[in-house]
């Protein structure tokens, strides 16, 4: 049994702060994170819970940071490290300029090996620790992703990308062969350590309906995996799918139809949805992952956060790497702010602090793990340094209270602002300096 101790101003979302109010919040501004295996045991004020640490136990005291639970990253993909920042396109023409012949070179395990090394660097070096994550087409792609996140004690879910049309010939799987390889991988991977399976159709304009039943029927055999795709993203991309499935009523219903919608679905983006769509989204508990990282890079669109919440649609915060333009959840966070505001809606500091932790643990329904520093979670956290930057210290000395604070932090918040993050409470980045 190792007993931990980790003192410092502590924040976390006991529940949805939109429903919830302030009950939502647990804020210690002289916190104590108690840890015994690598699992929170209690956090609360240090006055009421120093008794609790035995003699011998050294409590590390983090300074001038605010300690939260790790972030989550809803949709991303780590065969595009290097299609990040790629100029001049919108999304079908990206996909065929930039993003198809960068993942094309994954069916090599050494790249995919290190590719996924340095993905996962990268991640923690920006305070995220847990991502639903998309492969590329090859088997291999996802057993090297999979080893190098176990290998860390990750809590990851991944996927073999289904692609059987409209993708380059190297690239493309068949109905039958994406159906027996991804089974292979969840009967390899799935609730090993600390990783799950998402089977993982790439979006509905590069799967035939034979591909996408396919895809129904291992959710059915295999109710514990996750669907994972995008949706409705970019208007010429609606108009090809309604060309390509002239039979369903709309995008998402040609994933209704094929059995892909659930409580463990997360589809990306969601910004071009009618009412009905809205609709289906939130009958069948379907989640949406947020991404304005991309939304504005590829520009695709805004996304109507509001309209998510009138109906009732889970959602968590992605950063879509490649299309997204970097890995940090703070500045997704950024991003997403001034979405809404340009939709003439608020997104309050506390209510984005919850899509990034909580909020995305919910929308991958995995709140019963990580999300936050309920007794018994799994202890991946962050230290978020208040003096990261000349500016975000001259700026958090100007603050009055800690929303203000953590405001300035989503604001002005990148990698620099990650001053350590741990996984089941041990260090698994230190930012140097
Ligand atoms: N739609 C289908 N594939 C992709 C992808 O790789 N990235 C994004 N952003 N959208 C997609
Ligand atoms: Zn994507």
């Amino acid at each position: 049994m190792t007993l931990a101790a980790h003192r410092g101003e502590i924040l976390h979302c006991l529940d949805d702060p939109a429903a919830a109010g302030t009950d939502a919040v647990g804020h210690y501004p002289d916190g104590l994170l108690l840890l015994e295996d690598g699992h929170v045991v209690s956090a609360g004020d240090f006055a009421d819970l120093a008794s609790q640490v035995p003699a011998g136990i050294e409590i590390l005291h983090h300074r001038d940071a605010l300690i939260i639970p790790g972030l989550v990253d809803t949709h991303v993909h780590y065969p595009q490290c290097e299609v990040i920042a790629s100029y001049g396109t919108r999304l079908l023409d990206w996909l065929e300029t930039h993003t198809f012949p960068a993942e094309s070179r994954f069916g090599n395990p050494a790249h995919a090996a290190d590719t996924a090394e340095f993905f996962l660097d990268e991640l923690l070096r920006n305070g995220t620790t847990t991502a639903l994550v998309f492969g590329t087409v090859h088997a291999e792609s996802v057993e090297a992703f999979f080893t190098a996140a176990q290998k860390r004690h990750l809590r990851m879910i991944c996927g073999k990308v289904m692609m059987d049309r409209n993708a380059p010939a190297e690239l493309l799987d068949t109905a039958e062969s994406s159906y027996h390889d991804s089974e292979a991988l969840i009967r390899r991977w799935h609730g090993r350590d600390r990783l799950g399976y998402a089977v993982t159709p790439r979006f509905a304009p590069t799967s035939t309906g034979e591909q996408l039943a396919m895809a129904g029927r291992l959710l059915m055999e295999y109710p514990g995996v996750h669907l994972h795709t995008h949706v409705a993203e970019n208007p010429e991309e609606c108009r090809w799918v309604a060309e390509l499935f002239p039979e369903a009523n709309d995008y998402v219903d040609v994933y209704h139809r094929h059995g892909l919608l659930g409580r463990r679905s997360v589809l990306a983006h969601g910004i071009h949805l009618s009412p009905a769509e809205w609709k289906r989204l939130a009958e069948t508990g379907s989640a949406l992952s947020h991404c304005p990282l991309s939304n504005l890079f590829i520009g695709s669109g805004l996304f109507d956060y509001r309209a998510a919440r009138e109906h009732g649609v889970r959602v968590g915060l992605g950063t879509d790497v490649g299309g997204g333009d970097s890995f940090s959840i703070l500045r997704v966070i950024n991003e997403a702010y001034k979405v809404q505001q340009l939709q003439d809606n608020n997104l309050a500091p506390l209510q984005s602090f919850y899509l990034a932790t909580l909020g995305g643990a919910r929308a991958l329904e995995l709140d019963a793990h990580i999300g936050n520093f309920a007794p018994g979670k799994e202890a991946d956290f962050v230290v978020l340094d208040y003096d990261a930057t000349p500016l975000i210290a001259r700026r958090i000395r100007a603050c009055r209270d800690v929303m203000e604070r953590l405001f300035v932090m989503e604001m002005l918040g990148d990698d620099r602002a990650i001053r350590e993050t741990r996984v089941l409470g041990e260090v698994a980045h230190r930012r140097a300096g």
